[in-house]
């Protein structure tokens, strides 16, 4: 990948967090929008006038505020993504407050046109749940009336191209070991992934349960992920999320809606043209560990203010990382095992990237453990040549990074995420046909 100026997140946005980017707004605001958000109201974000509506609604202080004005003030459950287009929802999206990702097995008997008949029943399904419409045979139709920016993604495993007959890419498979590795065989792999991700936990559950009901007949259950950001509402739109470790964590991302993100993202020939290529690594994290560091150790960990997410180099978190600054005593300020200056390759003289989408998990502790919970993150990664950008990537972060302290991949599956497909299409038929 060209190296290219940085591009982390300006000031405390992230392309990813929930609400940040209303599909009615043209761009994603600026600090100048937060800022007015923050005293003019939410019409600088581009949420509407309908929107401030109903948070004066909610608050009760408009002079007018009563039940009534409650029943007709829009519902955040009621806002829907468009299903068909270009590429597949749930990748460019910002992120969503849960999300849950199914791993699918086709069953032995499965083939080529079995492939095609559940992908369009699947795609069927997804099309009309993203809309706040039943599934055909929805048994909860009422479930479906919310849908709460709800997307659905589909990926394709080896096996599945395999199996439909179709050249499989040849980055398409499980990815090389690591030495910090420790996966567990149940945690990965998948012949078909679907993401499955809303701002309200009984929509992805729901969702989930029909695409699955749907798919019974086809396929078996490989292994199945739940995560979680932080609720609709909970945070001013645009501000990046924190992780369980509670570091600020995207900031690096490439911005939604620009071009350097369709650079970084999406695969621009072949087959998958429209799509990407997508990791997921269930990483477990040392919560209890963590405890124990001291806050000048987290911050070196990642080369970040656990403040505001800034590099230790700079003040804000758009801030651009001097990787070259040295501390009185001639240290450098981000240190060379720090997160960020490994992820990057700034000591290699690269600067690859690729886009993070990822989601926190927290699992109740195995009975009689003695631990406080089995929590983590579900990484997901979006890149257009999974060769070229994640790989170097997670084999320098394997090689040192002072992360690994607390964290340990325990799940490990690629997908190629085809591109989107158009009204009476299934998702996958360029890559598939029909
Ligand atoms: C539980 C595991 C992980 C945690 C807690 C974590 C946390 C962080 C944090 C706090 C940052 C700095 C803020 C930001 O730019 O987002 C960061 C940056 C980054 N991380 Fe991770 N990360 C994890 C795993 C990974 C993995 C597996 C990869 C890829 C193989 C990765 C790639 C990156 C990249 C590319 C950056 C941006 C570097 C830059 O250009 O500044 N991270 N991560």
């Amino acid at each position: 990948m060209t190296p290219e100026p940085r591009a982390r997140q300006p000031h405390t946005h992230e392309a990813g967090s929930p609400g940040e980017l209303d599909p009615r707004a043209p761009s994603r605001p600026g600090r100048r929008g937060l800022l007015l958000a923050g005293t003019a109201g939410a019409g600088a974000l581009g949420v509407g006038a309908a929107a401030v509506g109903r948070e004066r609604a909610l608050r009760g202080s408009g002079p007018t505020s009563g039940p009534a004005d409650q029943a007709e003030a829009p519902l955040h459950g009621e806002a829907t993504l468009p299903f068909h287009g270009e590429h597949q929802a749930g990748v460019g999206t910002p992120a969503q407050a849960s999300s849950s990702y199914l791993a699918l097995d086709l069953r032995e008997e499965v083939d080529r046109a079995g492939i095609i008949r559940m992908l369009r029943l699947l795609t069927d399904d997804a099309a009309r749940l993203t809309q706040g419409r039943p599934a055909l045979a929805d048994t909860e139709p009422e479930l479906a009336t919310a849908p709460a920016r709800l997307t659905v993604t589909f990926g394709f495993g080896r096996g599945l191209l395999e199996r439909a007959q179709v050249e499989v890419p040849a980055w398409l498979g499980p990815l090389p070991a690591f030495e910090i590795d420790e996966l567990q065989e149940e945690l990965c792999g998948g012949d078909l992934l679907l993401q499955v991700a809303a701002d309200d936990p009984l929509t992805v559950s729901h969702a989930a349960r029909m695409l699955l009901k749907d798919s019974r007949a086809f396929t078996t259950v490989r292994w199945v992920q739940q995560g979680f950001r932080r609720a609709h509402g909970t945070e001013r739109p645009g501000v990046t999320q924190r992780n369980l470790f509670g570091q600020v964590d995207g900031s690096a991302n490439p911005q939604l809606d620009s071009s350097h993100f369709d650079t970084v993202v999406w695969i621009d020939e072949g087959p998958f043209a429209g799509g990407t290529s997508m990791v997921i690594r269930r990483i477990r994290m040392d919560l209890d560990g963590w405890d124990e560091a001291d806050p000048a150790a987290r911050e070196q960990s990642t080369g970040t203010k656990l403040s505001n997410g800034a590099p230790l180099s700079g003040q804000e978190e758009g801030d651009h990382a001097d990787f070259e600054a040295r501390s009185e005593h001639g240290f450098p300020l981000i240190p060379e095992f720090a997160h960020m200056r490994r992820a990057r390759g700034v000591d290699e003289g690269v600067h690859d990237e690729i886009f993070r989408r990822p989601y926190n998990y927290e699992d109740p502790p195995a009975p009689g453990s003695g631990a406080l919970s089995e929590s983590g993150q579900i990484f997901t990664s979006f890149q257009a040549d999974l060769e070229g950008q994640f790989i170097p990537i997670q084999q320098r972060l394997s090689d040192l990074d002072l992360l690994n302290m607390w964290t340990t991949p325990i799940g490990s599956a690629v997908f190629a995420i085809p591109p989107g497909c158009a009204e009476g299409e299934f998702v996958g038929q360029s890559v598939i046909g029909d």
